[in-house]
């Protein structure tokens, strides 16, 4: 079939026809994947540069032995620094940290995990290393040939072709490359002809979610990179309000990865990740060490609760109700997720009023507290609640 053999960019140029085909095809392509949003493990918010094949080893046994990958962890992402040279033909190479790349995969799939990797539109990726401009079809059909599952896609280094991409001179030009980049390698992914997930990362600018998914894009990054704090977290996840349109089954926004277990916040703290992101819902990729994670840790991660509200097959992206950070989203046969969290900065925390009304219940519900794993039984018009400072409520609502 054509549609196969040519990326979506070739195919517009040959004709109008063919660039709806190859959209329509490229769109059921990324619809089968991330149906819901992806769930795993990601190497750079913990190891960044330093990560070794070894590193990624131990996550898989980890995530498999800890239960992780039963809760629906699957990915197994190595992010920026895994590569090295390209050789005489193009070919890239991991550099002497992954002596083995379809070892390493095979080694992810063995464990009935999946394999993630990380490149760049740009000569080079933001930590300074081989990128994929230029060698796009050459770079997805390795990875392909590694056995690799989700591509995530990082902007950076398409910034140091200043002669091509330049916003400050020509915002739009700059915008067309950069979205034509994207196409690109979608069309490369496609033509291997091996489901991988594409997550692009250039940190939100031009509305990404406006026209992430016409670029074949599973998900993408919404904001700039997250840090292990309250005040980044909760600047990036409280910041998502506006974007709930965009949200779909095969497409989502991105806030960033999870920082849970790193140990820059609370477990209160980690626990308003874990159920904003629920909310939201957003990809779940936890970026912390899990050959040593704690059990407090593991408690937060895998809330097997919460993740039901992050994997209900809806897709629907929760929202913010009035001026205070009360969150809902519906949920599958008519129920809700309500959370109710703590944004304060003075130390007293303050209780937080749920009106049934205010989240579209007339009359009683059944409600079931998700951190407290508690059912409360039937709540009849509201619901006082003080949450921990910095910490949340979360329910679940049914009539
Ligand atoms: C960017 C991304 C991060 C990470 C680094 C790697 O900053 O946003 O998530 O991938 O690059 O260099």
């Amino acid at each position: 079939m054509i549609r196969l053999h040519l990326s979506c960019l070739h195919a517009a140029v040959l004709s109008a026809t063919l660039a709806i085909q190859c959209v329509a095809f490229a769109g059921a392509q990324s619809t089968q994947m991330a149906e819901t949003p992806p769930m795993g493990w990601n190497s750079w918010n913990h190891f960044a540069g330093r990560v070794t094949d070894a590193d990624v080893r131990a996550a898989a046994d980890a995530m498999v032995a800890s239960g992780m990958r039963d809760a629906g962890y699957v990915y197994v992402n190595v992010d920026d620094t895994w590569q090295g040279q390209r050789d005489s033909k193009g070919y890239i190479h991991p550099n002497s940290r992954f002596p083995d790349m379809k070892a390493l995969a095979d080694y992810v799939h063995s464990k009935s995990l999946k394999f993630g990797i990380y490149s760049s539109p740009g000569p080079k990726t933001c930590a300074g290393f081989e990128g994929s401009y230029g060698h796009e079809e050459q770079d997805a059909q390795t990875y392909a040939d590694w056995g690799v599952d989700f591509l995530k896609y990082d902007l950076c280094g398409l910034r140091e072709i200043m002669h091509l991409y330049d916003p400050r001179q020509d915002p739009v030009r700059a915008s067309t490359i950069m979205r034509d980049a994207y196409a690109k390698m979608h069309g490369a992914l496609v033509k291997t002809g091996r489901p991988i997930v594409y997550s692009i990362c250039q940190y939100g600018v031009d509305n990404v979610w406006e026209w992430g998914a016409q670029v074949g894009g599973n998900l993408w990054r919404t904001t700039d990179d997250i840090s292990d704090s309250f005040r980044s977290m909760a600047l990036i996840g409280f910041s998502q309000t506006g974007l709930e349109h965009y949200a779909k089954p095969g497409h989502w926004n991105d806030p960033d990865m999870l920082e849970i277990g790193n140990g820059g916040m609370n477990a209160d703290e980690y626990r308003t990740q874990m159920s904003l992101w629920a909310m939201l819902p957003a990809p779940l990729l936890a970026g912390n060490d899990l050959s040593t994670m704690d059990d407090a840790t593991k408690s937060i991660l895998m809330n097997r609760e919460v993740i039901a509200i992050d994997q209900d097959r809806l897709g629907i992206q929760g929202s913010r109700v009035g001026p205070l950070q009360l969150w809902v989203k519906p949920l599958s046969g008519g129920a809700k997720a309500v959370a109710l969290f703590n944004f304060v900065t003075d130390d007293v925390p303050q209780p937080i009023l749920l009106r049934l009304k205010d989240v579209g219940f007339q009359g009683p519900v059944h409600a079931r507290d998700l951190w407290a794993h508690k059912d409360l039984g039937l709540l009849h018009d509201s619901y006082s609640v003080t949450p921990p400072k910095g910490g949340v409520v979360m329910l679940r609502l049914w009539e």
